[in-house]
């Protein structure tokens, strides 16, 4: 078999077989594949789409390109999220230790920020000395003790993903639901899992800012994690904003401590809501609870006992962090930044928020990356007060920015300001958190 016979058949429009698949899969890895001849190939699936049995064998032959991890030995349901990432997404941090609460264990790998988006991996690190590399042995036995453990991707995780990623972002062939299914789902079921909750976002802030294309997506995630063998659920959510209040590392890390502390701000409810419907969703996927409205019970009383405060003081103990920020998050906090109130120009209602540019306004003072090798500052950020609907005074605040110096003040503010649209009638509807649960 050759490259070009594979990738003749996919421009012409036809449907590749199995063994086309695993030849493209293993030429990718091993390098018989050249980048020009993979390009080629994932342009042709961009233009030409994939049939549900050939996203079904690419999800399967990238997960087998790497190691299926093994979590036997907990004797505890296996559960995990993903999210498709947008601004000010922090549920992890909360849902993990209401997860773990509940009685399941959640065997979190997770990723790091780039571009508008935030990660996991990044917020963890803004508690003082948290380690996120942590070796398959340690991380299992983490997962065991306290029942959530927190790592990064590792090299043995789907590594035909790593490479076909990359070469997806360098020749715009990132926007196709087969490949996100199979670079999603090959990753996800390589953890493992009993069962998986995703959150799917769409809006200015999203991936996909098409709510029919991320429905799409929803659907296509959940068919491929059941075809696994993996009980998967999909929330369609709203991320016409930032999520929350907090924009920045440590000021979301911030914010998931008040919330498992039971100091929920108006503008952080939103992170509290969605946090606890889905870790009750995952509770119930899993079966460490018999039915949803039971494992939402259960959830919230992890939340107002403060159980789940607990079970994050011990894995921020066992990942090597500074525990104290548990008892008191403000420690979290950088106080030499300027703090910068961020001013509407005019009077009227935050009708529109282009969250992705708060993002990267956001990113640009140090709080993200633009490349995947820039260093993050964890304390920058913004704190996002109001919201779409709110009513602001010329002159009002919109929130406030926090940063290292003045000159980088103006600019982010000045971008911050011009991604809120103010106008003189209140919007007709706010948008809904969840949109749609997709079985
Ligand atoms: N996230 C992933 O991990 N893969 C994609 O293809 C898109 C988003």
């Amino acid at each position: 078999m050759r490259p070009q016979g594979v990738i003749r058949r996919k421009r012409d429009g036809g449907e590749l077989s199995p063994r086309e698949i695993a030849f493209f899969v293993h030429g990718v890895v091993s390098g018989a594949w050249a980048d020009y001849q993979s390009s080629a190939l994932l342009m042709a699936i961009f233009l030409n789409g994939m049939t549900e049995s050939e996203q079904q064998c690419l999800t399967e032959e990238m997960l087998r390109s790497g190691e299926v991890l093994d979590f036997s030995g907990v004797p505890l349901a296996k559960v995990d999220k993903h999210s498709t990432g947008g601004v000010g997404d922090k549920t992890s941090l909360v849902l993990a230790p209401l997860v773990a609460a509940c009685g399941a264990c959640v065997p979190m790998i997770s990723g790091r920020g780039l571009g508008h988006t935030g990660g996991t991996l990044d917020k963890l690190e803004a508690i003082k000395g948290y380690r996120v590399q942590l070796d398959l042995k340690e991380f299992r036995e983490i997962l065991g003790r306290v029942g959530f453990a927190m790592m990064g991707q590792t090299e043995s995780i789907a590594p035909a993903d790593k490479k076909l990623y990359a070469l997806r972002d360098a020749t715009e062939t990132v926007e196709v639901i087969p490949l996100i299914v199979a670079s999603i789902m090959s990753k996800k079921l390589a953890a493992g899992l009993d069962a998986l909750a995703l959150d799917v976002k769409t809006g200015t802030g999203a991936f996909m800012h098409d709510e029919d294309k991320a429905r799409e997506l929803a659907r296509g995630l959940v068919a491929t994690g059941k075809r696994f063998g993996v009980k998967t659920e999909a929330l369609l959510t709203d991320m016409n904003q930032p999520l929350g209040r907090a924009v920045g590392n440590a000021l979301e890390v911030k914010e998931c401590i008040d919330i498992l502390r039971g100091d929920c701000q108006d503008a952080a409810r939103p992170v509290r809501d969605l946090s606890v419907e889905l870790a009750a969703r995952m509770v119930a996927l899993c079966g460490a609870e018999g039915s949803l409205d039971a494992a939402r019970v259960k959830v919230e009383r992890a939340l107002e006992t403060g159980e789940a405060l607990e079970r994050l003081r011990r894995n921020v103990e066992a990942q090597g962090g500074d525990p104290r920020v548990c008892d008191d998050p403000a420690r979290l906090l950088d106080l030499t930044l300027h703090e910068v109130r961020v001013e509407s120009v005019r009077a009227g209602f935050v009708t529109a928020i282009d969250a992705a540019e708060v993002g990267r306004a956001v990113a640009s003072i140090g709080g993200g990356r633009i490349r995947m090798d820039d260093s993050i500052d964890p304390s920058v950020g913004f704190l996002a007060d109001a919201k779409i609907g709110t009513e602001v005074e010329a002159g009002g605040a919109l929130g406030l920015l926090y940063c290292r110096n003045p000159a980088d003040a103006e600019e982010a503010s000045a971008r911050i300001v011009a991604a809120y649209t103010v106008g003189d009638e209140p919007p007709r509807t706010l948008p809904e958190l969840i949109k749609e649960v997709i079985t």
